[in-house]
C-alpha cells in the first residue's frame, strides 16, 4: 500500500527571516517546523486519513489510552542537506523496519516500510527550508521523530482500537550543549533499564521515562548521562539512557554489548559496526563486564570510549564515575573515535560517496 496523503498547508508559516534565526542556533527538539503529518488506524479501515496539517496542539480525551498505559513507540532520523543542495535521510527504513519490531512489542499494528518512508519523506518535502545548510564543521540536520500512540478513549487495558501515527520535524544542532566534546557517565548501581523479556530492544517512552531518575541522579553528580548494567547480575554493560556504547582497543579491536533483547538496537550503532570493519577494525559484539573497563584502562588495552546515537552522532567518553571510583579514558576523542565519526557524518552530509547504498533522497 501507498499512503494516499493530503495537504493543508500552514497558512502562517515562519517567516524565512524566523527559520534562518532558529537555524543559526537550533539546540535540540526545541523548534518544530510549519507542518505536521498524521495517518490514523482502526481495525476496520486499516491505516488511513493520511494529511499533512499545519503543525500544532492535539486535543486528546482525558480517557485516551496513551496517557494511562503508555502504549506509544517513536523514533529518531536525520534529513541532511548535501553540498549540492539536495536533501537525503540515512537509513529510513532501517528505522522503519525498528519502529515495525517496536510495534509488534507494544501491540501494535505495524506500519509498512514503504508508507513509513513515504510519510518522513513528505513532511521533510512540505518543510525542506528548515533543513539546515550544510556548512563545513556544523553538522545541522532536520531531525524526524515519527511516533505511534494509542489514541483510543478507553480505560480497559488492552492493544488500541484506534492508533495514531504522526511525524514531527524539529532542526538539529548538536544534543549536548557543550558540542562534541567528552561526556562524563554516571554508573547507576540503584537502577536498571530493561530485564529479559522486557521493553528494552523497544524504541518505546517508557524506557525513556525508566532513565529519567538515574539521569537526575547523573546530573546531581556533575555528569551528562548514565550507564545502565544489566539487570539479573549487576555486572555487564548495557547502554546509556539515550545512546549505545563501544570501546577502542589499542590493539585494533572495536567492542560494544551485544543487543540481546535489553538493549537498544541503534542504527547508527549497526552503521558503525559496518564502517568499522571497512577500515580494518575487527568488531566484537558480546557481554563486557564493568571490571573490563575498569581493567582495560589500568593496562593501557583500552584507548578511548564514545556514545553513539541518532542524536548523540558520535560523542566521545571522557569519564565513567560511581560512588566508589572513576575510570578516565586515555584518549577521549582520539584518532578511531575521530576517523569514524568522520566516515559516517561525511557519508550522512554527502561529502563522501555512499558505497553502502545507505542514503535516500527527499527533496
Ligand atoms: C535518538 O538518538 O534519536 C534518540 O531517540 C535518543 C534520544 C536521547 C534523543
Amino acid at each position: 500500500m501507498t499512503l494516499d496523503i493530503t495537504t493543508t498547508p500552514n497558512p502562517s508559516p515562519k517567516t524565512d527571516e524566523e527559520v534562518a534565526a532558529i537555524l543559526a542556533d537550533p539546540g535540540f527538539g526545541s523548534h518544530f517546523t510549519d507542518h505536521m503529518l498524521t495517518v490514523e488506524w482502526t481495525p476496520e479501515a486499516g491505516w488511513h486519513n493520511a494529511r499533512i496539517e499545519p503543525y500544532g496542539p492535539l486535543s486528546l480525551d482525558p480517557a485516551c489510552s496513551v496517557l494511562h498505559y503508555a502504549q506509544e513507540t517513536f523514533e529518531g532520523l536525520k534529513a541532511y542537506r548535501h553540498p549540492d543542495g539536495t536533501v537525503w535521510g540515512f537509513r529510513p527504513e532501517a528505522n522503519a523496519a525498528r519502529m515495525a519490531r517496536s510495534s509488534a512489542r507494544l501491540a501494535f499494528p505495524v506500519l509498512e516500510t514503504e508508507d513509513f518512508v513515504q510519510a518522513v519523506a513528505a513532511l521533510v518535502r512540505i518543510d525542506e527550508r528548515w533543513v539546515p545548510e550544510a556548512r563545513e564543521g556544523e553538522e545541522k540536520s532536520l531531525y524526524l521523530r515519527p511516533f505511534m500512540f494509542a489514541s483510543e478513549s478507553f480505560l480497559g487495558v488492552r492493544p488500541a482500537q484506534h492508533v495514531t501515527f504522526m511525524v514531527i520535524a524539529s532542526p538539529a544542532g548538536s544534543y549536548f550543549k557543550g558540542g562534541v566534546k567528552p561526556v562524563r557517565l554516571w554508573l547507576s548501581e540503584s537502577f536498571t533499564r530493561a530485564g529479559r523479556g522486557g521493553m528494552g530492544a523497544a524504541k518505546t517512552g517508557g524506557n525513556y521515562a525508566s532513565s529519567l531518575a538515574p539521569q537526575a541522579e547523573a546530573y546531581a553528580q556533575g555528569c551528562d548521562q548514565v550507564m545502565f548494567l544489566d539487570a539479573s547480575e549487576g555486572r555487564y554493560l548495557e547502554e546509556l539512557g539515550g545512546m549505545n556504547i563501544f570501546f577502542v582497543y589499542r590493539d585494533g579491536r572495536l567492542v560494544t554489548p551485544a543487543t540481546s533483547g535489553t538493549i537498544l538496537e541503534g542504527v547508527t550503532r549497526a552503521s558503525l559496526i559496518e564502517l568499522a570493519g571497512k577500515q580494518g577494525l575487527t568488531v566484537e559484539e558480546r557481554q563486557i563486564p564493568l571490571s573490563e573497563w575498569r581493567d582495560g584502562v589500568a593496562s593501557g588495552e583500552i584507548s578511548e570510549v564514545f556514545a553513539c546515537g541518532t542524536a548523540a552522532v558520535i560523542t566521545p567518553v571522557g569519564e565513567l564515575v560511581s560512588a566508589t571510583e572513576s575510570i578516565a579514558t586515555p584518549e577521549p576523542g582520539g584518532p578511531v573515535t575521530t576517523a569514524l565519526r568522520a566516515a559516517l557524518v561525511d557519508l550522512q552530509f554527502g561529502r563522501s560517496e555512499d558505497t553502502f547504498g545507505w542514503t535516500r533522497q527527499f527533496a
